[in-house]
């Protein structure tokens, strides 16, 4: 997909105009689902082979994107890099293969082929794009450069009668092309399922051999049936029964975490985030009180925030919970620091030895818990190895498992966001709980700019106090990423009743993502902006002035350090 196409896609993914996303939607069938059914237990001790559809990775963009399409329809799908060997073969029961786009041509010298495995293994195969051009070159057919690249809208036509990758779709379907190449001659037992002004075959397919190639992106937003052809292929064709529910995936999980930790002892740090918490639920599921969660109050947190961990953890799910205030140890070590990846630092360096500290009074353990997603395995061994450029370190536990010598447990490992979400509710928790927006690391400190101190930390946290308040109130919590409150290092003069007053400003930040990468500043209401800077100023006696960022990622950033 050229890079306009790619941009406007973001768009449709994190834009401005993210009025109803799939994530939102997502949540919200997730939670019916989750609510009508309960956790049996039955398959528990039962070695697992899930039914499986598996993406065979060429490096486009989209793969991901292809596999969250297929696990919303309920079937596990797992990415794997095009080399891969066929080991997945034996560990899941694999009930079809995708193959990717990706940026090569087939003709090229060197241009990544599917692997012989991928034909023996007497499964579907579905080719998308450059996946399709593969078919047609490895499978006899012939693939020349196009006289027209094709991006973008264009509509295409059902080319004769029964065809079983696009049953009950209408006779013209509107799709996202995105193709140089175009398949001249069709390999052997293919013929033509549909075709567009520029393409002679948009889709091709042997119904016999159970093999098909599409031309086009079924798994973006401008195919709007898209999610109907992937639910062909993954139900009418691959013949899968739609397992991945998240009981199952609940299931999964802890018969996994058995399977590795057996009957050694595991920790946790818990940050209060969605995925430690949901990541340390599972775990206490599958091994009850072997587990001992870790929470630090390093004091940069919001109000009431470590009250509500404790009621979680301890009360409402009965996991063995240390807590530790270390407050004035955190803010010793920020004493007159000002740049925020020194702040990130300390931080991050205090956390471990307060971590480290803890952990060694429990005498002996064996694994570290780590709330790791699939996305981040999908990036570490994925076909497209360029590291995205650091911005900014976030911290995390890191050579605290060499120097303590303890193995990761990763629980969250095969799911994505939505699917940690999903699971939570499964577990009990409540939906307050699973839907809270991201916060970081190194807290309030990274909105503090300049040097943080109690006084700042209790000014910023009444503000950001009010904006959470409202924004609930306006029912907009969980269509934002994330909304805060920024305390600036700038001073302005106001008037409050007859008196001068000389006090803090605070910005306003509130944004829509789907991951962070791409933001865009929220459209909040006129009346909400407000209400919110309205009762900062009457509530908070330190502050006097209230801005709004209208700042997109980029060129910003989410946080302001
Ligand atoms: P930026 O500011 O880089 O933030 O656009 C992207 C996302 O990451 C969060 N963030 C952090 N999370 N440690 C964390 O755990 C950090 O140091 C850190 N810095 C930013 C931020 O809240 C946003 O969700």
């Amino acid at each position: 997909m050229n890079e306009e196409a790619h941009e406007e896609e973001l768009e449709q993914s994190s834009g401005s105009a993210r009025v109803a996303t799939s994530d939102d939607i997502e949540v919200g069938t997730y939670l019916e689902i989750a609510q009508k059914e309960t956790l049996t237990g039955d398959r528990e001790n039962v070695p697992l082979r899930t039914e499986t559809i598996v993406i065979l990775d060429f490096g486009s963009q989209y793969s991901r994107l292809i596999a969250r399409r297929i696990r919303e329809a309920n079937v596990y799908c797992e990415i794997i890099p095009w080399n891969a060997p066929p080991d997945i073969l034996h560990e899941q029961d694999v009930k079809g293969i995708v193959l990717s786009g990706g940026p090569n041509s087939v003709y090229e010298d060197g241009a990544p082929l599917a692997p012989a495995w991928v034909f023996d293994a007497k499964v579907p195969v579905l080719g998308i794009c450059y996946g399709m051009q593969l078919l047609a070159h490895q499978l006899g057919g012939k693939v020349e450069p196009g006289l027209h690249r094709e991006y973008g809208h264009a509509v295409i036509h059902k080319d004769g009668q029964n065809i079983d990758l696009l049953e009950g779709l209408s006779g013209d379907i509107p799709v996202w092309m995105s193709h140089g190449d175009r398949i001249e001659d069709l390999p052997p037992g293919f013929r033509s399922m549909a075709y567009s002004d520029n393409s002679p075959v948009a889709v091709m397919g042997s119904s016999e051999q159970k093999m098909y190639g599409i031309q086009f992106h079924p798994e973006v937003a401008h195919t709007p049936q898209g999610a109907e052809i992937l639910h062909n292929f993954t139900y009418r064709i691959c013949g899968a029964s739609g397992t991945w529910t998240p009981a199952n995936f609940v299931t999964d999980a802890i018969h996994r975490i058995r399977e590795q930790v057996g009957d050694g002892r595991v920790i946790c740090a818990l940050s209060g985030g969605v995925d430690s918490t949901v990541a340390a639920a599972l775990i206490h599921r599958a091994i009850g009180d072997r587990l001992t969660c870790i929470f630090v109050d390093n004091g940069l947190l919001r109000r009431g925030e470590a009250e509500r961990v404790q009621t979680v953890f301890a009360r409402d799910l009965g996991v063995n919970l240390i807590f530790k205030d270390e407050t004035e140890r955190f803010l010793a070590a920020l004493k007159g620091v000002t740049d925020p990846e020194v702040k990130r630092k300390r931080i991050g360096e205090e956390f471990i030895k307060v971590f480290e500290e803890t952990a060694n009074t429990l005498g002996h353990v064996d694994y570290l818990a780590q709330g790791t997603l699939y996305p981040d395995v999908i990036e570490s061994t994925s076909a497209d190895t360029t590291a995205a450029h650091k911005i900014k370190t976030h911290h995390n536990v890191g050579g605290l498992p060499e120097r303590m010598n303890l193995k990761l447990v990763e629980p969250l490992r095969y799911m994505f966001k939505d699917e940690v979400r999903r699971a939570g509710v499964q577990l009990g928790i409540s939906e307050q709980a699973v839907n809270r927006q991201p916060f970081p690391g190194p807290g309030l400190a990274i909105r503090i700019m300049g040097e943080v101190t109690h006084q700042k930390l209790e000014i910023l946290r009444a503000a950001d106090w009010i904006v959470i308040d409202e924004v609930k109130a306006a029912g907009l919590y969980e269509k934002l990423w994330q909304s805060f409150a920024v305390l600036t290092n700038t001073q302005t003069v106001g008037v409050m009743g007859d008196r001068r007053t000389y006090q803090h400003v605070v910005a306003l930040r509130a944004v829509q993502s789907q991951d962070a990468m791409t933001a865009d500043w929220a459209r909040l209401p006129y009346d909400t902006l407000a209400r919110i800077s309205n009762r900062i100023v009457n509530e908070v006696p330190e502050i006097n002035r209230v801005v709004l960022d209208i700042t997109s990622k980029p060129p910003g950033t989410i946080e302001w350090e």
